[in-house]
């Protein structure tokens, strides 16, 4: 059966439960997943045996992590030759205007522009606010910015913003894209 890979960053982990439910999905369905994070060691010795790869990386401060910008640096030719879809998690997509779908766009074109990525695919995901995780310092910014955005500013709990209605929708429509059912 043809291997598919997805690859994730997190910082805080809501991009690796993203990633977790997306690799989840397509087992369910039956199809041959790894999932891996790219700080750990088993980045380094991935070999271009993949059939498609999803990307996952969040942003902070208006950049992806590192460990995803150089993961994909190191391995771009072979990911440029394959299928690929780079899932870009933020609070920034959790809102709907045009200024923040244009922001989201900016923020995945400037990875893109650094790494020379051409995926078939950018998704961006609306993330999390898990004030109760954050130490002191992050609680306060993340307020102050969910308060200048009009967001939640409730630090007594967490917010979850992920649709996973369209996540499962969009792992289903990128592997019917890539034609790895075909002849299965
Ligand atoms: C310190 C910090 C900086 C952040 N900067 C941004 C940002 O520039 N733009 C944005 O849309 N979201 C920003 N976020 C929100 C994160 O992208 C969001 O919480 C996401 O769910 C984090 O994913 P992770 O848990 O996988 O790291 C920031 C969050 C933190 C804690």
């Amino acid at each position: 059966m043809k291997q598919m890979l997805i690859a994730y960053a997190t910082t805080e982990g809501q991009t690796r439960r993203i990633a977790t439910f997306v690799a989840e999905e397509l087992q369910r369905g039956g199809r041959a997943v790894d999932l891996v994070d790219l700080a750990s060691p088993t980045a380094a010795n991935l070999s271009p045996i993949y059939a498609a790869v999803i990307l996952a990386g969040s942003v902070h401060a208006g950049a992806h992590q590192t460990v995803l910008r150089d993961f994909v640096k190191r391995n771009r030719d072979w990911l440029n030759a394959c299928p690929t879809a780079l899932l870009s998690v933020s609070l920034t997509a959790a809102l709907s205007d045009d200024d923040s779908r244009a922001a989201c766009r900016a923020e995945a074109q400037k990875f893109l522009d650094d790494t020379g990525l051409v995926p078939g695919v950018v998704l961006p995901v609306a993330g999390a606010l898990p004030y109760t995780q954050y130490d002191w310092f992050k609680r306060f910014a993340m307020k102050s910015i969910a308060r200048k955005r009009g967001g939640d500013t409730d630090t007594s709990r967490d917010f979850e913003y992920t649709d996973w209605s369209a996540l499962a929708a969009f792992a289903h429509e990128f592997v019917g894209a890539t034609g790895l059912d075909a002849g299965r």
